[in-house]
């Protein structure tokens, strides 16, 4: 079988985390200070700080935080977004409030989110959505505009170029997850990039149950046993083990990110000349994808994807709109007919950083074939 995603986990890896195992210091500690080190230089950002914590949800449930957002605030998303995306914004008591996308590319569509936006509006997350980045200018022009916070959830995009410029480096406040099926994985893990020292020693706080320990000590692999706690916090930081993990998977990024770069132009090569098919509208340049995915009819994308199956691929669905979920069929919401029309057609092909052209052969041809006999 070959599944839609495989981390790239190498001996590089494995010794990392023995490593770190045998150094006995398994919590909060210097692999962690190291990582996000390492993730500020690769992401350029000598102006910002980054927090790394436990999972990507976890970054956006403290950057809407540390944005403000709390009961009786609304935060717009579109419906077309990862469900973590609507419960960190329960969990501040505001409420979900779903806009459209972009059908060329599948991230907000910056029109039907500004109709939604009312006096309780407080932020908006945008997403990047797999291989193709928001139209960050005009995103941050209507926050400006109404004065809005900007959470980038850029989950799919660590490493890719917005314009030239890092994604990391330009948004108000910015989010990364590395789960396990990311292009970077510290098997779970996610960080917060902010502007100011400021947010960054609240979000310190935030990240240890509170606990005001004196500054970078744990970064030391050490400890205060007496401390002040003066505000609600989580149990969100990163772990040592987790970071010594992303720490040798960031020395593979620019071979990671190059593979993936050739095998989606190469998938986009071989299924542009497919009528049924609608792949992604962008040439990769700049961009280190996530996920390949493609769009088929209604109609025959289950059936696809059970021949797919049947056929030793695995396949999945990024995603099922918010909407649609029990949880969130009540959430205020402008027209949704592009997330309605997209849930039906959106389909993840199997995408992984050492992944052979050949691998890539067997599934466009078992794709031909498929559309062919019918
Ligand atoms: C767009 C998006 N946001 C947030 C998350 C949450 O990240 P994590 O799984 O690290 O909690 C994901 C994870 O799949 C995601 O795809």
């Amino acid at each position: 079988m070959i599944p839609v995603f495989k981390p790239l986990i190498e001996k590089e890896e494995i010794d990392a985390a023995v490593g770190a195992l045998e150094m006995g210091w398994l919590g909060m500690g210097k692999f962690v200070n190291e990582f996000e080190n390492k993730i500020k230089q690769i992401i350029g950002a000598d102006d910002r700080e980054v927090i790394a914590v436990g999972t990507g949800t976890a970054a956006i449930h403290l950057a809407l935080l540390i944005a403000g957002i709390g009961p009786g605030d609304e935060v717009i998303t579109p419906s077309f977004n990862n469900v973590c995306d609507f419960q960190s914004i329960l969990t501040t008591g505001a409420e979900v409030v779903f806009c459209d996308i972009d059908e060329n590319s599948l991230c907000i569509d910056l029109e039907s989110a500004e109709k939604l936006i009312t006096s309780k509006t407080k932020a908006i997350i945008a997403m990047d959505y797999d291989c193709v980045l928001c139209e960050h200018d005009k995103l941050g022009e209507l926050a400006k505009k109404y004065n809005l916070r900007v959470i980038h959830d850029a989950s799919h995009s660590f490493g890719s170029k917005y314009k030239g410029k890092m994604v990391g480096s330009f948004s108000d406040i910015t989010t990364f997850s590395f789960d396990p099926v990311k292009t970077i994985t510290c098997i779970d893990g996610g960080a917060i990039v902010v502007k100011s020292e400021e947010e960054k020693k609240i979000l310190h706080e935030m990240r240890l149950v509170g606990m005001m320990q004196p500054a970078d000590i744990m970064y030391e692999n050490k400890r205060a046993w007496t401390y002040d706690v003066q505000r609600v916090g989580y149990r969100y930081h990163m772990a040592n083990l987790h970071a010594a993990i992303g720490l040798s998977q960031l020395e593979k990024f620019d071979e990671i990110s190059r593979n993936r770069f050739n095998l989606c132009n190469y998938y986009s090569k071989k299924l542009k000349n497919i009528p049924e098919i609608i792949i992604p509208k962008t040439d990769f340049q700049g961009i280190t994808p996530f996920l390949y995915y493609i769009r088929v009819p209604a109609e025959s994308r289950d059936e696809l994807r059970n021949y797919l199956y049947s056929n030793g691929i695995d396949t999945g669905i990024h995603w099922q709109p918010g909407h649609w979920f029990s949880l969130l069929k009540n959430c205020r919401k402008s027209d949704l007919s592009i997330t309605n029309k997209i849930g039906e057609e959106i389909l993840s092909l199997p995408l992984h950083s050492d992944m052979s052209l050949e691998t890539v052969d067997i599934i466009i041809n078992a794709i031909k074939f498929f559309f062919n006999k019918r």
